[in-house]
């Protein structure tokens, strides 16, 4: 019998893992639970007995797949799998999938509290300014990118996107605007939000030339991955331009010297939160172990990343 193992140091809610074991136990599986684990050789034991493994950001070292002596399948419930090692699992002949587009309006919807939340001048009793109007820069137009331009509507914002891989015509019938190159993109719009996955090419993409093209009243918005951010970068524009503010989905490296210099020009969420909904938690569960299943039964492969 297929053992499937969920490991999860931030467990699913309750009723996601309800559905998750009705999933597997329907297929004919059996459900491991590791939950709230605090030492990682917890999980390298568990493996040991996996076939499948649905994960949310717990780290998937190169010592978890030598561990995992059944496993043919790593599941990354959300959509970025920086914590998975890639390499180590392609090399073992173990698939990985993430289960895209199940937390994206969790996180898009983040995105606005946050803006409206800093543009208000963090509810502090100050006057503070409208999004209508305004110019927003989708940098990246994937799953979340999206699920921001269709709200970005709703508030009257005009929406611009860069995304070279994803065609023009594409994010054109969303009505939103596409931009051909990241310098316009930053040029044209006072409120940025980053949806680039944290990869070799991405890593300290986000540049003080960059931030620098960004028209007056300038907000970068992040719920990607922090270290997307060059944080140097970050101080420098904090230091040039008063007008210029972050919000950010976790704190970057550098958030004592904000705290410092900066008080009141940024906010970061003590915690991720992008994908902490109950419905985000719920869907993306489910799809894992769905794909899970498919994968066993049906060799589907749609969602592999490796
Ligand atoms: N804060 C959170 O809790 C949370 C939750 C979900 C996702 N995320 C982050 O947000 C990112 C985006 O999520 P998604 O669901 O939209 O992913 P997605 O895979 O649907 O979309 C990513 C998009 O980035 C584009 N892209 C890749 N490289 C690019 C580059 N160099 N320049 C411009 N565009 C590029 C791709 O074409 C794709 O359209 C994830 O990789 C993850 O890191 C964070």
């Amino acid at each position: 019998m297929k053992k499937v193992l969920v490991a999860t140091d931030k467990p699913f809610a309750a009723i996601a893992v309800k559905g998750i074991r009705q999933i597997v136990e329907n297929a004919g599986f059996e459900l491991l639970l590791l939950e709230k684990y605090t030492d990682p050789s917890d999980l390298i034991k568990a493996v040991e007995q996996a076939d499948a493994m649905i994960v949310r950001s717990d780290l998937v070292t190169p010592e978890v797949i030598k561990a995992g002596k059944n496993l043919r399948i790593v599941v990354r419930a959300g959509a970025g799998y920086d914590n998975i090692d890639l390499p180590g699992a392609t090399a073992a002949n173990v698939i990985v999938m993430n289960t895209p587009g199940q937390n994206s309006n969790a996180v898009a919807e983040l995105v606005f509290g946050m803006m409206v939340y800093q543009i208000r001048n963090q509810f502090n009793g100050a006057s503070g300014t409208e999004l209508l109007g305004k110019t927003l820069g989708l940098h990246a137009y994937g799953n979340v990118g999206k699920n921001v331009a269709r709200i970005a509507k709703g508030f009257g914002m005009e929406v611009f996107a860069y995304d070279p891989f994803i065609s023009a015509e594409i994010i054109a019938k969303d009505g939103v605007t596409p931009v051909a190159d990241l310098q316009d993109l930053y040029s044209k719009c006072q409120f940025v939000s980053l949806h680039i996955p944290a990869n070799d090419k991405t890593k300290k993409s986000i540049t003080f030339e960059l931030l620098s093209k960004m028209p007056k009243g300038a907000m970068l918005v992040n719920t990607a991955r922090k270290e997307v951010v060059d944080e140097e970068s970050l101080q420098r524009i904090f230091a040039g331009r008063e007008d210029f503010r972050y919000v950010s989905d976790v704190a970057p490296d550098c958030l004592e010297v904000l705290k410092e210099k900066f008080p009141g020009r940024f906010f970061v969420t003590p915690k991720k939160m992008g994908a902490q909904t109950s419905e985000a938690n719920v869907n993306a569960g489910l799809a894992a172990a769905r794909q899970i299943v498919e994968f066993f039964e049906n060799g589907n492969t749609m969602f592999k990343v490796n």
